[in-house]
């Protein structure tokens, strides 16, 4: 099948550099990505490509190159699914808030909804692909529901799971590691797989596409990011006993790093790690294994989670005990509030709960993230019901400007990597703040001799 025209649902982190990159190495098809809100794909429409709605670094180049030649986004869901061959849901799969499954269990039903809207708009035969991470047999209550309330026509579902990391996903998927394609054994599925094959085939070379059965591809999404964040969940456990025994982390990163089989990747020990993905599918793994009565399953992976937590809450009890056991009304300044660098997402980034332990203990907040506004460090913490907004607003500034953020600061917690926060003038900042001033590096990013030097007491990560 020559493929000609795709929609994909959903216009988020997933499927808008996704798509980009698609329509930029695909000029002979044309891509178009629907979303419900029309405030996102106003953004992604925003002449000024600066404005799109998310930060990636090479992203907006992408699509100032392909929007309006074969790269389109609007709301019109309905249209774009009609008119598309393949349709990719991305749309955001959540940890449940509510009954079974709660805190657990993802919740399916942004999926649920485009399955029925796909059912209800298609006329003809179409290929809908899997794009957000989900549980395990997803694709077939997309299938269940397709053909049950369709209108007759054929659908083929396949599960493509998305690897890229934030940050550095037009590189990703410039230069993705694989393609994963799981689909159907029968002659359509495979014929559905090869449609899609073709697409990435444009740019990505054939030892690297890698086609398996729908449920396979489906679990090596879950286990990947599991198996990513086991390992910063396993460092960060050393840097606690590293603290208390005088080994370095980064010194022992490097050292197991150097071993083939362990590899030196993700091994940053850390105020422990964030983002959509790595909590929301262990989560569901759990839930997954639990489900089927495998408890030890279920508990070996948790841990990692529970790992995570106590290194968070470990750094916000850290500056506490260090400010002399009261941090009220002390200003601390936080640099960085994103999840990781080169992204403006925030979603469970370590910088919330650190700054609702904090503010717990009556601590005045100052942000600087070189991308993150006012109102989504606000709207991070309200969302976490400790407080009221008003109280959330009372106790935390944001700053567009990283000396300002520090001034007559008590402490400085570093929660994201940003570059930048290396080449500050240091000594500036230390003669700004409050003495003794105080830096807690979560991300063993700033040199201690130097900060040392200049006369911080400089606490890092697992030394
Ligand atoms: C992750 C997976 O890497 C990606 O393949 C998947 O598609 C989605 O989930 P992402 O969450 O965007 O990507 O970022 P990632 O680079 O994996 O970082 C996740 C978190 O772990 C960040 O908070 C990061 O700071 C932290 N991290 C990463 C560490 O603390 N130490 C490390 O060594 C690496
Ligand atoms: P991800 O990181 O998985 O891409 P995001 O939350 O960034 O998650 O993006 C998901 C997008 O999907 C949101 O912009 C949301 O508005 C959109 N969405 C959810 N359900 C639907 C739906 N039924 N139709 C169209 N768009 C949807």
């Amino acid at each position: 099948m020559k493929i000609t025209k795709i929609c994909c649902i959903g216009a988020g982190y997933v499927g808008g550099p996704t798509m980009a990159v698609i329509a930029q190495k695909c000029p002979q098809i044309e891509v178009t990505v629907v979303d419900l809100n029309a405030e996102r794909i106003a953004a992604w429409n925003d002449a000024d490509v600066d404005n799109i709605p998310i930060y990636e670094p090479g992203l907006a180049d992408i699509v100032a190159e392909a929007r309006g030649r074969n790269l389109f986004f609007s709301t019109d869901v309905e249209k774009a699914i009609d008119e598309a061959q393949i349709i990719f849901i991305s749309v955001n799969t959540p940890t449940k808030t509510y009954g079974k499954g709660k805190g657990m269990a993802a919740d399916l039903k942004f999926i649920e909804l485009c399955a029925r809207q796909i059912a209800s708009v298609a006329k003809d035969n179409k290929i809908v692909v899997e794009k957000s991470t989900l549980p395990v047999r997803t694709a077939e209550a997309i299938k269940s529901i397709l053909d049950n309330t369709g209108n007759g026509v054929q659908f083929q579902i396949l599960s493509n799971p998305e690897f890229l990391a934030e940050g550095t996903a037009v590189q990703d998927l410039l230069q993705p590691d694989r393609i994963l394609i799981g689909g159907d054994a029968s002659a359509e599925g495979q014929h559905a797989i090869a449609a899609l094959v073709g697409v990435y085939s444009n740019w990505v070379p054939a030892d690297k596409i890698l086609t398996t059965n729908v449920w396979s591809s489906e679990l090596s999404k879950l286990t990947a990011n599991a198996f990513l964040a086991q390992r910063i969940s396993s460092i960060n456990a050393m840097s606690e006993l590293c603290e208390k025994t005088g080994a370095d982390v980064n010194e022992v990163a490097k050292a197991i790093g150097m071993d083939s089989r362990i590899g030196p990747k993700f091994l940053k020990a850390s105020v422990g790690f964030g983002g959509s993905c790595f909590q929301k599918d262990i989560l569901n793994l759990v839930y997954i294994a639990k489900s089927y009565g495998l408890h030890e399953v279920a508990d070996y992976w948790e841990q990692v989670i529970i790992m995570n937590d106590h290194q968070k809450r470990r750094f916000s009890n850290t500056i506490v005990r260090t400010l002399y056991n009261t941090v009220a009304d002390k200003k601390i300044t936080f640099l960085g509030w994103a999840f990781k660098k080169d992204t403006n997402d925030t979603r469970e980034s370590a910088a919330i709960y650190v700054a609702d332990d904090l503010i717990n203990e009556q601590a005045q907040i100052a942000v600087y993230d070189p991308k993150v506004s006012r109102k989504k460090v606000l709207a991070d913490l309200d969302y976490l019901e400790s407080r009221t907004a008003a109280a959330n607003a009372n106790s935390i500034v944001s700053f567009e400007n990283p000396y300002e953020a520090c001034e007559k600061a008590h402490a400085i917690a570093v929660l994201t990597e940003w570059d930048e926060f290396v080449t500050y003038d240091w000594k500036k900042i230390y003669d700004s703040m409050q003495k003794p001033a105080f830096v807690f590096d979560g991300r063993n990013i700033l040199d201690r001799g130097e900060m040392e030097a200049i006369g911080f007491v400089y606490q890092g990560i697992g030394a």
